[in-house]
Protein backbone atom coordinates (compact mmCIF):
# COMPACT_ATOMS: atom_id res chain seq x y z
CA UNK A 1 0.00 0.00 0.00
CA UNK A 2 2.72 2.43 0.89
CA UNK A 3 4.71 2.17 -2.30
CA UNK A 4 1.30 2.83 -4.24
CA UNK A 5 0.75 5.87 -2.23
CA UNK A 6 4.34 6.71 -2.93
CA UNK A 7 4.29 6.09 -6.54
CA UNK A 8 1.74 8.92 -7.67
CA UNK A 9 3.21 12.25 -6.77
CA UNK A 10 6.52 11.56 -8.46
CA UNK A 11 5.04 10.58 -12.17
CA UNK A 12 3.44 14.01 -13.47
CA UNK A 13 3.36 14.08 -16.67
CA UNK A 14 6.58 15.45 -18.73
CA UNK A 15 5.66 15.80 -21.78
CA UNK A 16 6.67 18.90 -23.03
CA UNK A 17 9.45 17.62 -25.19
CA UNK A 18 6.83 15.03 -26.79
CA UNK A 19 5.04 18.22 -27.91
CA UNK A 20 7.72 20.07 -28.99
CA UNK A 21 8.80 16.94 -31.27
CA UNK A 22 5.61 16.78 -32.80
CA UNK A 23 5.99 12.76 -33.12
CA UNK A 24 3.28 10.19 -34.42
CA UNK A 25 0.17 11.99 -33.88
CA UNK A 26 -2.66 9.32 -34.01
CA UNK A 27 -5.16 10.69 -35.91
CA UNK A 28 -2.60 11.38 -38.94
CA UNK A 29 -3.12 8.01 -39.56
CA UNK A 30 -6.55 6.11 -38.18
CA UNK A 31 -8.52 6.31 -41.50
CA UNK A 32 -6.12 4.39 -43.52
CA UNK A 33 -6.27 1.57 -40.81
CA UNK A 34 -10.05 1.36 -40.33
CA UNK A 35 -11.30 1.48 -44.00
CA UNK A 36 -10.86 -2.44 -44.84
CA UNK A 37 -10.37 -2.43 -48.38
CA UNK A 38 -13.78 -3.42 -50.45
CA UNK A 39 -16.01 -2.41 -47.85
CA UNK A 40 -18.93 -0.51 -48.49
CA UNK A 41 -19.21 2.83 -47.01
CA UNK A 42 -22.32 4.36 -46.19
CA UNK A 43 -22.70 8.23 -44.80
CA UNK A 44 -24.85 9.75 -41.63
CA UNK A 45 -28.26 10.12 -42.74
CA UNK A 46 -28.48 14.08 -43.32
CA UNK A 47 -30.65 14.55 -39.92
CA UNK A 48 -28.41 16.99 -38.48
CA UNK A 49 -26.54 19.64 -39.93
CA UNK A 50 -23.13 18.58 -40.68
CA UNK A 51 -22.05 20.72 -42.82
CA UNK A 52 -20.92 20.57 -46.49
CA UNK A 53 -18.19 17.88 -45.55
CA UNK A 54 -21.02 15.73 -44.37
CA UNK A 55 -19.38 12.79 -47.25
CA UNK A 56 -15.84 13.06 -47.97
CA UNK A 57 -14.51 9.93 -48.31
CA UNK A 58 -14.82 6.98 -50.99
CA UNK A 59 -17.61 8.39 -53.15
CA UNK A 60 -17.33 4.88 -55.42
CA UNK A 61 -18.76 1.74 -53.88
CA UNK A 62 -17.02 -1.08 -54.01
CA UNK A 63 -18.19 -4.65 -54.51
CA UNK A 64 -17.62 -6.74 -51.47
CA UNK A 65 -15.63 -9.62 -51.00
CA UNK A 66 -16.56 -12.85 -51.93
CA UNK A 67 -18.61 -14.46 -48.48
CA UNK A 68 -17.47 -11.36 -46.63
CA UNK A 69 -19.79 -10.67 -43.98
CA UNK A 70 -22.53 -7.46 -44.67
CA UNK A 71 -21.15 -4.01 -43.24
CA UNK A 72 -22.75 -1.34 -42.33
CA UNK A 73 -21.53 2.19 -41.72
CA UNK A 74 -21.06 2.94 -37.91
CA UNK A 75 -22.77 5.99 -38.79
CA UNK A 76 -25.88 4.51 -39.11
CA UNK A 77 -25.56 3.56 -35.52
CA UNK A 78 -27.79 6.16 -34.47
CA UNK A 79 -29.89 6.82 -30.74
CA UNK A 80 -33.91 6.57 -31.56
CA UNK A 81 -36.22 8.93 -33.17
CA UNK A 82 -38.81 9.02 -30.35
CA UNK A 83 -39.05 7.55 -27.04
CA UNK A 84 -41.26 8.48 -24.32
CA UNK A 85 -39.30 10.84 -22.34
CA UNK A 86 -37.13 13.31 -24.06
CA UNK A 87 -34.69 15.54 -23.03
CA UNK A 88 -33.15 18.10 -25.32
CA UNK A 89 -30.18 20.64 -25.06
CA UNK A 90 -28.47 22.75 -26.48
CA UNK A 91 -24.55 23.46 -26.19
CA UNK A 92 -23.03 26.18 -28.06
CA UNK A 93 -19.31 25.86 -28.04
CA UNK A 94 -18.28 29.25 -27.50
CA UNK A 95 -15.02 31.19 -26.29
CA UNK A 96 -15.85 33.62 -23.75
CA UNK A 97 -13.36 35.15 -21.03
CA UNK A 98 -14.10 33.14 -17.27
CA UNK A 99 -13.65 35.21 -14.14
CA UNK A 100 -12.37 32.16 -11.43
CA UNK A 101 -11.74 33.87 -8.99
CA UNK A 102 -10.51 37.65 -7.59
CA UNK A 103 -8.29 38.67 -10.00
CA UNK A 104 -8.18 34.87 -11.72
CA UNK A 105 -9.62 35.45 -15.62
CA UNK A 106 -8.90 32.72 -18.34
CA UNK A 107 -9.69 33.13 -22.42
CA UNK A 108 -11.55 30.24 -22.19
CA UNK A 109 -13.59 27.60 -24.92
CA UNK A 110 -17.14 26.64 -23.08
CA UNK A 111 -20.16 25.25 -23.50
CA UNK A 112 -22.88 28.27 -23.18
CA UNK A 113 -20.72 30.44 -21.49
CA UNK A 114 -19.25 28.24 -18.80
CA UNK A 115 -16.33 25.97 -17.90
CA UNK A 116 -17.88 23.35 -16.62
CA UNK A 117 -20.30 23.52 -19.19
CA UNK A 118 -24.38 22.89 -17.78
CA UNK A 119 -24.52 19.87 -15.76
CA UNK A 120 -27.13 17.43 -17.67
CA UNK A 121 -29.43 16.13 -15.53
CA UNK A 122 -31.32 13.26 -17.31
CA UNK A 123 -33.53 10.29 -15.80
CA UNK A 124 -32.39 6.44 -16.52
CA UNK A 125 -34.09 5.60 -20.18
CA UNK A 126 -34.78 8.89 -20.99
CA UNK A 127 -33.59 9.95 -24.98
CA UNK A 128 -31.34 12.63 -24.91
CA UNK A 129 -30.79 14.75 -27.59
CA UNK A 130 -27.91 17.49 -27.75
CA UNK A 131 -27.82 19.79 -30.09
CA UNK A 132 -23.56 21.17 -30.59
CA UNK A 133 -23.83 24.19 -32.05
CA UNK A 134 -19.86 25.04 -32.88
CA UNK A 135 -18.97 29.09 -32.65
CA UNK A 136 -15.50 28.16 -31.71
CA UNK A 137 -13.13 29.50 -34.58
CA UNK A 138 -11.99 25.87 -34.91
CA UNK A 139 -13.78 22.13 -35.20
CA UNK A 140 -15.39 19.95 -32.70
CA UNK A 141 -17.17 17.49 -31.40
CA UNK A 142 -18.87 16.33 -28.06
CA UNK A 143 -17.82 12.79 -26.14
CA UNK A 144 -20.09 11.15 -23.72
CA UNK A 145 -17.57 9.73 -21.40
CA UNK A 146 -18.63 6.50 -19.78
CA UNK A 147 -21.94 6.82 -21.41
CA UNK A 148 -22.98 3.62 -23.54
CA UNK A 149 -24.16 5.26 -26.46
CA UNK A 150 -24.78 4.16 -29.84
CA UNK A 151 -21.97 3.65 -31.97
CA UNK A 152 -22.41 6.66 -34.33
CA UNK A 153 -22.83 8.91 -31.30
CA UNK A 154 -19.60 8.55 -29.46
CA UNK A 155 -18.57 12.23 -30.68
CA UNK A 156 -14.85 10.55 -32.19
CA UNK A 157 -13.97 12.92 -35.11
CA UNK A 158 -12.50 10.96 -38.04
CA UNK A 159 -14.18 7.81 -36.33
CA UNK A 160 -17.75 8.12 -35.75
CA UNK A 161 -18.20 11.40 -37.45
CA UNK A 162 -16.51 14.56 -39.15
CA UNK A 163 -15.54 17.15 -36.72
CA UNK A 164 -18.33 20.02 -36.72
CA UNK A 165 -17.22 22.83 -38.75
CA UNK A 166 -16.88 26.55 -37.23
CA UNK A 167 -20.82 28.03 -37.84
CA UNK A 168 -22.09 24.58 -37.93
CA UNK A 169 -24.70 22.24 -35.80
CA UNK A 170 -24.64 18.72 -34.77
CA UNK A 171 -27.26 16.22 -33.51
CA UNK A 172 -26.26 13.69 -30.45
CA UNK A 173 -29.19 11.36 -29.73
CA UNK A 174 -29.01 8.44 -27.08
CA UNK A 175 -31.19 6.21 -24.59
CA UNK A 176 -28.99 6.74 -20.86
CA UNK A 177 -29.22 3.14 -20.32
CA UNK A 178 -27.29 3.25 -16.65
CA UNK A 179 -27.63 5.43 -13.82
CA UNK A 180 -24.41 7.27 -12.55
CA UNK A 181 -22.14 10.33 -13.18
CA UNK A 182 -20.45 11.05 -16.10
CA UNK A 183 -19.22 13.47 -18.01
CA UNK A 184 -18.99 15.05 -21.53
CA UNK A 185 -15.98 16.84 -23.24
CA UNK A 186 -14.35 17.61 -26.71
CA UNK A 187 -12.84 14.94 -28.55
CA UNK A 188 -11.26 16.63 -31.48
CA UNK A 189 -7.97 17.36 -30.45
CA UNK A 190 -8.90 16.94 -26.98
CA UNK A 191 -5.28 17.54 -25.84
CA UNK A 192 -6.41 21.41 -26.51
CA UNK A 193 -9.82 21.70 -26.26
CA UNK A 194 -10.50 20.06 -23.00
CA UNK A 195 -7.75 22.25 -20.94
CA UNK A 196 -9.43 25.05 -22.31
CA UNK A 197 -12.68 24.36 -21.07
CA UNK A 198 -14.91 22.33 -23.30
CA UNK A 199 -16.40 19.94 -20.52
CA UNK A 200 -19.14 19.49 -18.08
CA UNK A 201 -21.23 17.03 -16.15
CA UNK A 202 -23.75 14.34 -17.41
CA UNK A 203 -25.77 13.00 -14.24
CA UNK A 204 -28.25 10.18 -14.90
CA UNK A 205 -30.57 10.01 -12.25
CA UNK A 206 -32.05 6.19 -11.28
CA UNK A 207 -35.38 4.97 -12.73
CA UNK A 208 -38.48 4.19 -10.77
CA UNK A 209 -38.58 2.82 -8.16
CA UNK A 210 -37.34 5.65 -6.32
CA UNK A 211 -34.99 4.40 -3.54
CA UNK A 212 -36.39 3.99 -0.15
CA UNK A 213 -35.97 6.92 2.65
CA UNK A 214 -33.00 5.85 4.27
CA UNK A 215 -31.41 5.94 0.88
CA UNK A 216 -32.29 9.13 -0.33
CA UNK A 217 -30.23 12.19 -1.27
CA UNK A 218 -31.66 15.40 0.76
CA UNK A 219 -28.40 17.52 -1.54
CA UNK A 220 -26.96 15.96 -4.64
CA UNK A 221 -24.23 17.86 -5.83
CA UNK A 222 -21.62 17.50 -8.48
CA UNK A 223 -18.04 19.01 -8.24
CA UNK A 224 -16.20 19.37 -10.97
CA UNK A 225 -12.30 19.54 -10.57
CA UNK A 226 -10.38 20.97 -13.58
CA UNK A 227 -6.91 22.45 -13.26
CA UNK A 228 -6.42 25.74 -15.67
CA UNK A 229 -3.23 27.28 -16.75
CA UNK A 230 -3.11 30.87 -15.38
CA UNK A 231 0.40 32.83 -16.13
CA UNK A 232 1.95 29.49 -16.84
CA UNK A 233 0.58 27.96 -13.49
CA UNK A 234 -1.36 25.18 -12.60
CA UNK A 235 -4.40 26.48 -11.02
CA UNK A 236 -7.33 24.12 -9.77
CA UNK A 237 -10.92 25.16 -9.96
CA UNK A 238 -14.10 23.46 -8.72
CA UNK A 239 -17.16 24.47 -10.97
CA UNK A 240 -15.43 27.17 -12.08
CA UNK A 241 -14.05 28.51 -9.16
CA UNK A 242 -10.66 28.83 -7.39
CA UNK A 243 -11.70 29.73 -4.33
CA UNK A 244 -14.03 27.82 -1.79
CA UNK A 245 -16.65 26.48 -3.05
CA UNK A 246 -20.00 26.48 -1.16
CA UNK A 247 -22.67 23.77 -1.63
CA UNK A 248 -25.34 24.94 0.93
CA UNK A 249 -27.10 21.69 2.97
CA UNK A 250 -28.77 21.34 6.60
CA UNK A 251 -27.48 20.08 9.10
CA UNK A 252 -28.06 16.36 9.32
CA UNK A 253 -28.59 16.66 5.69
CA UNK A 254 -27.98 12.96 3.31
CA UNK A 255 -25.34 14.31 0.85
CA UNK A 256 -24.65 12.52 -2.56
CA UNK A 257 -21.13 14.26 -3.59
CA UNK A 258 -20.42 13.36 -7.55
CA UNK A 259 -16.50 14.06 -7.52
CA UNK A 260 -15.17 14.18 -11.14
CA UNK A 261 -11.28 14.59 -12.77
CA UNK A 262 -11.52 16.03 -15.61
CA UNK A 263 -7.46 16.83 -15.60
CA UNK A 264 -4.74 14.55 -17.28
CA UNK A 265 -3.25 13.53 -14.06
CA UNK A 266 -4.72 11.81 -10.97
CA UNK A 267 -5.92 13.97 -8.12
CA UNK A 268 -5.83 13.10 -4.36
CA UNK A 269 -8.69 13.94 -2.06
CA UNK A 270 -10.48 13.44 0.90
CA UNK A 271 -13.45 14.19 3.04
CA UNK A 272 -12.95 15.33 6.61
CA UNK A 273 -15.93 16.29 8.86
CA UNK A 274 -18.58 13.02 8.71
CA UNK A 275 -17.62 9.57 7.85
CA UNK A 276 -18.95 8.83 4.09
CA UNK A 277 -19.08 5.68 2.04
CA UNK A 278 -17.78 5.65 -1.85
CA UNK A 279 -20.98 5.14 -2.52
CA UNK A 280 -19.57 4.46 -6.86
CA UNK A 281 -17.13 4.75 -8.96
CA UNK A 282 -17.57 5.97 -12.46
CA UNK A 283 -21.16 6.21 -12.11
CA UNK A 284 -21.83 2.34 -11.33
CA UNK A 285 -22.90 1.58 -7.48
CA UNK A 286 -20.36 -0.39 -5.12
CA UNK A 287 -21.59 -3.23 -2.82
CA UNK A 288 -21.98 -2.92 0.88
CA UNK A 289 -19.88 0.06 1.09
CA UNK A 290 -18.28 0.93 4.37
CA UNK A 291 -18.14 4.17 6.22
CA UNK A 292 -14.22 5.96 5.90
CA UNK A 293 -13.19 8.48 8.10
CA UNK A 294 -10.57 11.01 5.86
CA UNK A 295 -9.51 8.29 3.72
CA UNK A 296 -7.34 9.58 0.21
CA UNK A 297 -9.74 8.79 -3.09
CA UNK A 298 -7.21 8.57 -6.04
CA UNK A 299 -9.33 9.92 -8.62
CA UNK A 300 -7.98 8.70 -11.72
CA UNK A 301 -7.86 11.42 -14.63
CA UNK A 302 -11.77 11.22 -16.30
CA UNK A 303 -12.50 9.59 -13.45
CA UNK A 304 -15.43 9.82 -11.35
CA UNK A 305 -16.23 8.95 -7.54
CA UNK A 306 -19.53 9.73 -6.07
CA UNK A 307 -19.86 9.94 -1.43
CA UNK A 308 -22.13 9.48 0.09
CA UNK A 309 -22.48 11.16 3.92
CA UNK A 310 -25.00 12.99 6.68
CA UNK A 311 -23.77 16.08 7.64
CA UNK A 312 -23.67 16.62 11.15
CA UNK A 313 -25.95 18.60 13.70
CA UNK A 314 -23.45 21.40 13.80
CA UNK A 315 -20.92 22.11 11.32
CA UNK A 316 -19.97 21.26 7.78
CA UNK A 317 -17.99 19.22 6.06
CA UNK A 318 -14.59 19.55 4.06
CA UNK A 319 -13.49 18.55 0.80
CA UNK A 320 -9.72 18.74 0.84
CA UNK A 321 -7.17 18.73 -1.64
CA UNK A 322 -4.40 15.88 -0.35
CA UNK A 323 -2.29 16.13 -3.72
CA UNK A 324 1.18 16.91 -2.62
CA UNK A 325 0.30 16.71 1.19
CA UNK A 326 -0.95 13.04 1.51
CA UNK A 327 1.34 13.03 4.68
CA UNK A 328 0.49 16.15 6.27
CA UNK A 329 -2.11 17.01 8.94
CA UNK A 330 -5.40 17.42 8.01
CA UNK A 331 -5.78 21.17 8.72
CA UNK A 332 -2.69 21.63 6.23
CA UNK A 333 -4.43 20.59 3.20
CA UNK A 334 -5.92 23.36 1.04
CA UNK A 335 -10.46 23.12 1.31
CA UNK A 336 -12.04 22.69 -2.64
CA UNK A 337 -15.23 22.65 -1.20
CA UNK A 338 -17.74 22.99 1.82
CA UNK A 339 -20.76 21.31 2.36
CA UNK A 340 -23.19 22.64 4.86
CA UNK A 341 -22.82 25.89 7.38
CA UNK A 342 -20.07 26.58 9.46
CA UNK A 343 -16.85 25.07 9.66
CA UNK A 344 -15.57 21.65 9.43
CA UNK A 345 -12.32 19.86 11.43
CA UNK A 346 -13.75 21.49 14.78
CA UNK A 347 -13.27 18.47 17.38
CA UNK A 348 -11.82 16.39 18.97
CA UNK A 349 -13.36 13.21 17.69
CA UNK A 350 -12.01 14.21 14.26
CA UNK A 351 -9.02 13.01 12.28
CA UNK A 352 -6.03 15.11 12.22
CA UNK A 353 -4.45 13.08 9.79
CA UNK A 354 -6.16 11.18 6.74
CA UNK A 355 -6.54 7.11 7.07
CA UNK A 356 -4.41 6.08 4.48
CA UNK A 357 -5.42 5.49 0.55
CA UNK A 358 -8.90 3.84 -0.59
CA UNK A 359 -8.28 0.60 -2.40
CA UNK A 360 -11.24 -0.43 -4.80
CA UNK A 361 -10.06 -4.13 -4.36
CA UNK A 362 -11.02 -4.20 -0.89
CA UNK A 363 -13.47 -2.30 -0.37
CA UNK A 364 -17.49 -3.39 0.02
CA UNK A 365 -18.68 -6.71 -0.13
CA UNK A 366 -19.19 -9.36 -2.81
CA UNK A 367 -21.95 -9.84 -4.87
CA UNK A 368 -24.05 -12.69 -6.48
CA UNK A 369 -23.79 -13.22 -10.02
CA UNK A 370 -20.88 -11.20 -11.21
CA UNK A 371 -18.34 -12.03 -13.35
CA UNK A 372 -15.16 -12.95 -11.95
CA UNK A 373 -11.61 -14.26 -12.44
CA UNK A 374 -13.44 -17.44 -12.75
CA UNK A 375 -16.40 -16.69 -15.47
CA UNK A 376 -15.45 -18.37 -18.90
CA UNK A 377 -13.88 -15.24 -21.36
CA UNK A 378 -14.92 -15.81 -25.13
CA UNK A 379 -11.85 -13.66 -26.07
CA UNK A 380 -8.26 -12.98 -23.80
CA UNK A 381 -6.02 -10.29 -24.89
CA UNK A 382 -3.08 -9.37 -23.47
CA UNK A 383 -2.16 -5.12 -23.32
CA UNK A 384 1.35 -4.04 -22.66
CA UNK A 385 1.91 -0.47 -21.87
CA UNK A 386 5.33 0.75 -22.38
CA UNK A 387 7.09 4.02 -23.75
CA UNK A 388 9.81 4.07 -26.64
CA UNK A 389 12.28 7.10 -27.20
CA UNK A 390 11.47 8.67 -30.97
CA UNK A 391 13.89 6.86 -32.07
CA UNK A 392 12.31 3.29 -31.14
CA UNK A 393 14.18 2.62 -28.38
CA UNK A 394 12.84 1.98 -24.66
CA UNK A 395 13.15 5.30 -23.40
CA UNK A 396 14.48 6.10 -20.17
CA UNK A 397 12.40 8.40 -18.14
CA UNK A 398 11.48 11.91 -19.39
CA UNK A 399 13.18 11.38 -23.06
CA UNK A 400 10.01 9.18 -24.27
CA UNK A 401 7.70 10.91 -26.29
CA UNK A 402 5.65 7.93 -27.29
CA UNK A 403 3.79 5.71 -25.21
CA UNK A 404 2.69 2.60 -26.68
CA UNK A 405 0.23 -0.50 -26.31
CA UNK A 406 2.28 -3.57 -27.65
CA UNK A 407 5.32 -2.11 -28.56
CA UNK A 408 3.23 0.10 -31.14
CA UNK A 409 2.17 4.02 -31.24
CA UNK A 410 -0.68 4.58 -32.79
CA UNK A 411 -2.28 4.17 -35.71
CA UNK A 412 0.06 1.42 -35.95
CA UNK A 413 -1.46 -0.53 -32.59
CA UNK A 414 -3.19 -3.35 -33.95
CA UNK A 415 -7.24 -3.09 -33.29
CA UNK A 416 -9.21 -5.82 -31.67
CA UNK A 417 -12.19 -7.19 -33.55
CA UNK A 418 -14.96 -8.51 -31.54
CA UNK A 419 -18.47 -10.24 -32.21
CA UNK A 420 -21.34 -9.29 -30.81
CA UNK A 421 -22.33 -11.33 -27.43
CA UNK A 422 -18.37 -12.25 -26.65
CA UNK A 423 -17.16 -11.67 -23.16
CA UNK A 424 -13.74 -10.09 -23.87
CA UNK A 425 -10.98 -10.52 -21.48
CA UNK A 426 -7.68 -7.88 -21.51
CA UNK A 427 -4.84 -8.78 -19.26
CA UNK A 428 -3.41 -4.66 -19.04
CA UNK A 429 0.59 -4.74 -17.75
CA UNK A 430 2.31 -1.30 -16.85
CA UNK A 431 5.48 -1.56 -18.20
CA UNK A 432 6.39 2.05 -18.14
CA UNK A 433 7.12 4.69 -15.72
CA UNK A 434 3.83 6.19 -15.58
CA UNK A 435 0.53 6.00 -14.74
CA UNK A 436 -2.07 5.51 -17.17
CA UNK A 437 -5.75 6.08 -16.85
CA UNK A 438 -6.91 3.55 -19.55
CA UNK A 439 -10.73 4.46 -21.27
CA UNK A 440 -12.83 2.29 -23.09
CA UNK A 441 -15.67 3.90 -25.30
CA UNK A 442 -19.32 2.55 -25.48
CA UNK A 443 -18.43 -0.08 -22.32
CA UNK A 444 -17.60 -0.34 -19.15
CA UNK A 445 -14.91 -3.10 -17.60
CA UNK A 446 -15.35 -5.33 -15.09
CA UNK A 447 -12.25 -5.34 -12.86
CA UNK A 448 -11.26 -8.65 -12.22
CA UNK A 449 -8.21 -8.47 -10.41
CA UNK A 450 -5.18 -6.32 -10.12
CA UNK A 451 -1.70 -7.99 -10.23
CA UNK A 452 -3.28 -11.26 -10.51
CA UNK A 453 -5.42 -11.11 -6.79
CA UNK A 454 -8.92 -11.11 -7.66
CA UNK A 455 -11.11 -7.91 -5.93
CA UNK A 456 -12.19 -8.94 -2.32
CA UNK A 457 -15.03 -6.56 -1.89
CA UNK A 458 -17.29 -5.36 -4.03
CA UNK A 459 -17.49 -5.80 -7.34
CA UNK A 460 -16.16 -2.90 -9.93
CA UNK A 461 -16.89 -1.76 -12.69
CA UNK A 462 -15.15 1.71 -14.46
CA UNK A 463 -14.77 2.86 -17.43
CA UNK A 464 -11.15 4.83 -16.57
CA UNK A 465 -9.05 1.99 -15.00
CA UNK A 466 -5.98 4.34 -13.35
CA UNK A 467 -2.92 1.36 -14.17
CA UNK A 468 0.17 2.74 -11.88
CA UNK A 469 3.81 1.67 -12.86
CA UNK A 470 4.71 -2.18 -12.52
CA UNK A 471 1.12 -2.88 -11.61
CA UNK A 472 -1.41 -5.42 -14.01
CA UNK A 473 -4.91 -5.69 -14.09
CA UNK A 474 -7.48 -8.31 -15.76
CA UNK A 475 -10.63 -6.68 -16.76
CA UNK A 476 -13.91 -8.07 -19.04
CA UNK A 477 -16.11 -6.38 -20.97
CA UNK A 478 -19.42 -7.68 -22.61
CA UNK A 479 -19.52 -6.64 -26.56
CA UNK A 480 -22.91 -5.59 -26.76
CA UNK A 481 -22.67 -2.29 -28.28
CA UNK A 482 -21.50 -2.59 -32.09
CA UNK A 483 -19.58 0.15 -33.47
CA UNK A 484 -16.02 1.03 -33.59
CA UNK A 485 -14.31 2.33 -30.21
CA UNK A 486 -10.71 3.87 -28.95
CA UNK A 487 -9.30 2.42 -25.90
CA UNK A 488 -6.93 5.01 -24.97
CA UNK A 489 -5.24 6.71 -22.38
CA UNK A 490 -7.18 9.48 -20.50
CA UNK A 491 -3.78 11.74 -19.95
CA UNK A 492 -4.37 13.43 -22.75
CA UNK A 493 -1.04 13.38 -23.51
CA UNK A 494 -0.34 10.41 -23.69
CA UNK A 495 -3.53 9.92 -26.07
CA UNK A 496 -1.99 12.05 -28.25
CA UNK A 497 1.75 10.30 -28.29
CA UNK A 498 0.49 7.50 -29.12
CA UNK A 499 -1.41 5.44 -26.45
CA UNK A 500 -4.66 4.28 -27.75
CA UNK A 501 -6.13 1.39 -29.80
CA UNK A 502 -9.32 0.42 -31.69
CA UNK A 503 -11.96 -2.23 -30.10
CA UNK A 504 -13.57 -2.37 -33.39
CA UNK A 505 -17.20 -5.32 -34.38
CA UNK A 506 -16.71 -7.42 -37.38
CA UNK A 507 -18.68 -5.64 -39.69
CA UNK A 508 -18.53 -2.25 -39.08
CA UNK A 509 -16.88 0.27 -40.91
CA UNK A 510 -16.09 4.18 -40.87
CA UNK A 511 -16.67 6.54 -44.19
CA UNK A 512 -14.88 9.03 -41.57
CA UNK A 513 -10.75 9.26 -41.48
CA UNK A 514 -8.15 11.35 -39.96
CA UNK A 515 -7.61 14.72 -41.91
CA UNK A 516 -9.30 15.31 -44.49
CA UNK A 517 -11.10 18.48 -45.31
CA UNK A 518 -12.76 18.69 -42.05
CA UNK A 519 -9.47 18.56 -40.12
CA UNK A 520 -10.61 15.63 -37.65
CA UNK A 521 -8.10 14.50 -34.75
CA UNK A 522 -9.64 11.99 -33.52
CA UNK A 523 -7.97 12.26 -29.93
CU1 LIG B 1 -13.09 10.92 -22.03
CU2 LIG B 1 -11.80 9.06 -25.47
O1 LIG B 1 -12.41 10.08 -23.78
CU1 LIG C 1 -1.03 7.25 -20.09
Amino acid sequence: MAHRIARFTTLATTCAEALAMGVCVAAVGWGMHLIPRGAPVTTRPPMSAAGPMGSMVMARPVPARKAAMPTISVASLTGPGAAARVRTFTLTARPARLRLGPGVVVDAWTYNGTSPGPTLRVRQGDLVVVHLVNRLPVPTTIHWHGVTVPGGEDGVAGITQDAVAPGHTYTYRFVVRDAGTYWYHAHQDSLTQVPRGLYGALVVTPAAPVPPQSMRDDVDATVVLHTWQIRGKDTLAANGTTGLLRIPARPGAWVRLRLINTDVDMRLVTLVGAPFTVAALDGHDLHGPHPLAATLLPIAAGGRYDLRFRLPAHGAAGLLLADDRRDAPLRAMPAVAIIGMGSFLPTHAAPTHAHGLFDFTAYGTPARGAVTLHTRADASYTLRLGNLSQHGFSAVAHLDPVYTINGKAAPDTAPIMVRRGQLVRLHIVNESGYVHPMHLHGHTLVVLARDGRPLRGSPVTLDTLDVLPGESYDVAFRADNPGIWMLHCHNLYHARYCMSMMIMYEGVTTPFRAGGRAGNVSD
